[in-house]
């Protein structure tokens, strides 16, 4: 999940990790250029992820600041890389969240159950970015029944410290 904030309204929603850079400390997804969490990142940089896996029984919270790229290598190198099926995505003329008249789906008629052709898939590159946050902080749960443990990490700092779950 990721969170975003504008004036003093926070928002969150789940997104695919598309890259995990731990060289340079950053996180990696895709979106639509015309969405509300670009423009709320545009007005506010600072950015939230949670994750949580139920399998290892760890919750990792992280904050960060977030670059939108659009229309530049980074954009042209995954969108290079992104499957048809993927950039049907990019490909309506409604943004996401414009309200609709009626129930409609995210694809034109012609896609909801064929594949677009890759030169069709093209014109979704114009409503394609690639959001790049670069992790300053996070924190680390574990969740045990002899007992939960609970530490920070700060990434400029490099350095950690136990606290209380
Ligand atoms: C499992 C799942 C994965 C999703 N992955 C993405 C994603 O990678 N990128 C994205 O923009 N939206 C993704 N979404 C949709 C977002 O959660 C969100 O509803 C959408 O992007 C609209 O956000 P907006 O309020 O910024 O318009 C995903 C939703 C689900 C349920």
């Amino acid at each position: 999940m990721v969170i975003v904030s504008k004036n003093d309204e926070a928002d969150g929603r789940i997104v695919v990790l598309r890259g995990a850079f731990r060289d340079k400390n950053i996180l990696r997804f895709h979106t639509d250029i015309r969405s509300a969490k670009v423009s709320s990142l545009k007005e506010n940089k600072k950015i939230y992820f949670v994750f949580y896996s139920k399998k290892r029984k760890i919750q990792v919270r992280a904050e960060g600041v977030a670059v939108v790229n659009f229309n530049n290598t980074i954009t042209k190198d995954a969108w290079e890389k992104t499957q048809i099926i993927s950039r049907k995505c990019y490909l309506s003329s409604q943004a996401p969240g414009e309200f609709l008249e009626e129930s409609a789906s995210n694809l034109s008629k012609d896609f909801e159950s064929n594949l677009p052709t890759k030169e069709e898939s093209e014109t979704g590159y114009k409503n394609f970015c690639v959001i790049e946050s670069k992790i300053k902080t996070f924190e680390w749960l574990y969740l045990a029944s002899q007992g939960h443990r609970r530490a920070k990490f700060d990434l400029d700092k490099n350095n950690s410290i136990w606290m209380m779950p």
